[in-house]
């Protein structure tokens, strides 16, 4: 597994931080969602080729039935690796879930790249959502909580050649 026995220590408040940007995002997830996949394939278009359901497709982007499902994954996984962390001090994700996310990963080619570039775009994203309510913590905390869910799925990838 990943990260051996080192426990995360993650506050009340940084979850809490999490939480209340998450609810405010919640009822609008897919638009949300839309938005951030948007912003990965403005600043790094190629990655537009990793997804079949998008090189096969004569869809316009954001009209692909798809998209928003995987960029409301990546939201709900990072809010639900916050929750662990506080509670656990570490992500907390079933084995058979992780080796099937290390798989798929690993067999599609995403790279460490990608996982920057949508680390970077998912909290544009929030901070976008939030308006007044975002600060340093929160982007802090979002950080934190994605770092630590990528580091689970990495784990469980094959080694980049
Ligand atoms: C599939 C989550 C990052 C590309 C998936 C699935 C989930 C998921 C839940 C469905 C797996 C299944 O079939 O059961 C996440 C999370 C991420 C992340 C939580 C980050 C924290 C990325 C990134 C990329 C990516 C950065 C590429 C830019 C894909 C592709 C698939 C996939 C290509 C397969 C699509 C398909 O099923 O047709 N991801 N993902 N993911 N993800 Fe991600």
């Amino acid at each position: 597994s990943y990260g051996c026995d080192v426990v995360i220590i993650f506050t009340e408040e940084e979850e809490g931080l999490v939480v209340k940007s998450w609810n405010l995002m919640k009822k609008d997830a897919a638009e949300w969602g839309l938005k951030f996949f948007l912003k990965i394939f403005e600043i790094a278009p190629s990655a537009q080729k990793i997804f079949p359901f998008l090189r096969d497709s004569n869809v316009p982007l954001e009209q692909n039935p798809k998209l928003k499902p995987h960029a409301k994954s990546v939201f709900v996984m990072t809010c639900e690796a916050a929750l662990q962390l506080r509670k656990a001090g570490k992500v907390v994700i079933r084995e058979s879930t992780l080796n099937k996310l290390g798989t798929v990963h690993s067999k599609y080619g995403v790279v460490d790249e990608h996982f920057e570039v949508t680390k970077y775009a998912l909290l544009e994203t929030i901070k976008e959502a939030v308006g007044e309510i975002w600060s340093p913590e929160m982007k802090k905390a979002w950080s934190v909580a994605y770092d630590h869910l990528v580091a689970a799925i990495k784990s469980h990838m094959n080694p980049q050649s």
